[in-house]
């Protein structure tokens, strides 16, 4: 039996990055098992393949409702065509998966294609996806497996008509009228990309607002944005009660401030969240504390140093719930990996950037205003409108603003809220701030670059 330092089960962005940092970093012999692709659910099936998509279709609704004003004349009949669509997200998306191939190999990483299971603690066993079981022996296992899409119980869920973000991923020909339930992350994403494309989009939140788990007026602005500009009918405070068939459309039936309601459309994307995948992880052949393994409501439950209720078996990313992010994953498995060798944690994983890739981006870290206020946080607020901004003028950017938090006696910056062109980027400047103490003085000492978005920043912290 081929014994190792640490079993690592799930090749996401979790998995993948804590093999490399156990091995090269710490010396440590590596073994990773996945039994779909490298990269996980990040590479497949959601950031990057989504972010393609996004930059085809924005570029499309660039050309095509600001192309005139830029002065760009005889375009023809731009349009998309999905095959080739489709085409170009699968190399961008094979391109990487081989580049962490590559990296595994470089990083003297044994990668087992197969489905890895618990039977004990310091023993896995690999179904192997060609064919047979092997099993491996390790001091440390660490569980990255992962998250899918959940489903709720909703009459007629089941319909082929209703799908997830995994296989509206790979829809092979245009929608002409999508409906979208649950207006968070997932959610807003697809409806500018479906949107861009010439869909007709009508998203359905339970919640009085979309994206609600951000600062409020993030998400009222972006619903402004989506009716007004995308043509997207957003509804919220609205509870889905079922969903029926007739002849080749689907029907959402839902209840909005008190009225029974029903939309048509092609198809409905489920994006209400995503839940922990342990398929195929515990077995009956597993022993009776692996099985006996603390879970709640699915997500494997850990302690500070991401090891679970039995003694050297950790968790980190998606399975272990909390914020869902490739990032998040990537910082988990980096520090669980720090604890099992005895060191400090590498990263701070109490500050996450959050970023929604629609146009205008949305990012955020550390918290608002409100989050202060609750938490009884004397703060200073500060708020530069984006419409001031050069760089946004100039090259026909929806309107937006950058929001900066700061601690009201020290000056010290707590968060921040960005709505506009390339926040995705700039945000990790106030990721900076926050993890390393800097006050809004320090940030205002840097020169910022002329003609650019971030001169935004430069201007909100003055
Ligand atoms: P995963 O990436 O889910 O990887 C787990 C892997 O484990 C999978 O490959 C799975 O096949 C494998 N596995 C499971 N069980 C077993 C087993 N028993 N044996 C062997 N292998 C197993 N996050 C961002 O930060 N930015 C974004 O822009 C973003 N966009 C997204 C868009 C969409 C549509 C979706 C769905 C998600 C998006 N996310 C984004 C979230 C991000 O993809 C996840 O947070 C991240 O992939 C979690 O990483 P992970 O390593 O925990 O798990
Ligand atoms: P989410 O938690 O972001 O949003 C789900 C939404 O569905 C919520 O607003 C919720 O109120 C609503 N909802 C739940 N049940 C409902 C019902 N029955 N009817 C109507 N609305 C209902 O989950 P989502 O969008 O599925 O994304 C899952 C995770 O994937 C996110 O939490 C995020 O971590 C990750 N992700 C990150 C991205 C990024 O970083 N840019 C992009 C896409 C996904």
């Amino acid at each position: 039996m081929e014994k190792f330092d640490l079993i690592i089960i799930g090749g996401g962005p979790g998995g993948y990055e804590a093999a490399l940092e156990a091995s090269k970093k710490h010396g440590m012999k590596v073994a990773l098992v996945e039994n779909r692709e490298l990269g996980g659910t990040c590479l497949n099936r959601g950031c990057i393949p989504t972010k393609t998509l996004l930059h085809s279709a924005e570029m499309l609704y660039e050309l095509k409702a600001q192309g005139e004003t830029i002065g760009l004349r005889d375009f023809g009949d731009i349009s998309c065509d999905m095959a080739a669509l489709n085409q170009r997200k699968n190399d961008v998306v094979t391109q990487l998966v081989s580049g962490i191939g590559s990296l595994m190999k470089a990083g003297k990483v044994a990668v087992y294609k197969g489905t890895g299971t618990i039977i004990d603690k310091g023993l896995v066993r690999v179904a192997l996806n060609e064919g047979g079981t092997e099993d491996l022996e390790a001091e440390n296992i660490m569980i990255a497996t992962g998250s899918v899409p959940a489903v709720p119980p909703i009459p007629g869920a089941d319909s082929s008509k209703v799908i997830t973000s995994d296989e509206l991923l790979d829809l092979d020909h245009p929608v002409d009228e999508l409906i979208i339930i649950g207006g968070g992350v997932i959610g807003c994403e697809f409806a500018s990309v479906f949107s861009a494309l010439g869909a007709k989009v009508t998203i359905i939140e339970a919640l009085p607002s979309i994206i609600a788990n951000l600062d409020k007026e993030l998400g009222r602005s972006l619903s402004m944005i989506f009716k007004k500009s995308r043509g997207i009918d957003v509804h919220t405070s609205a509870m889905v009660t079922s969903i029926k068939e007739e002849g080749e459309k689907v029907i959402c039936c839902y209840t909005e401030k008190g009225n029974e309601c029903e939309i048509p459309g092609d198809l409905i994307l489920m994006s209400v969240g995503r839940r922990a995948n342990t398929e195929g992880l515990f077995s009956e052949e597993s022993s009776a504390a692996v099985k006996a393994m603390e879970t709640d409501r699915g997500k494997i439950i850990v302690n500070e140093r991401y090891e679970t209720s039995v003694p050297g078996i950790y968790a980190i990313g998606d399975v272990i719930g909390g914020i869902q992010l490739a990032h998040v994953a990537t910082a988990e498995g980096r520090c669980a990996v720090a604890f099992m060798n005895g060191a400090d944690a590498p990263v701070d994983v109490d500050c996450v950037p959050s970023c929604i890739y629609t146009s205008p981006e949305i990012a955020s870290v550390g918290i608002s205003a409100d989050e202060a206020k609750e938490k009884g946080i004397d703060v200073v607020s500060k708020k530069y409108p984006m419409s001031a901004n050069g760089k946004t003028m100039l090259s026909l950017q929806e309107r937006g603003f950058i929001k900066v938090i700061a601690d009201k006696e020290t000056g010290k910056v707590l968060g921040a809220q960005m709505m506009c062109a390339r926040a995705t980027d700039m945000i990790s400047q106030f990721a900076q701030a926050v993890v390393n103490g800097l006050t809004l003085d320090d940030m205002s000492r840097v020169i910022y670059p002329h003609p650019t978005f971030s001169e935004g920043i430069g201007e909100a912290v003055r």
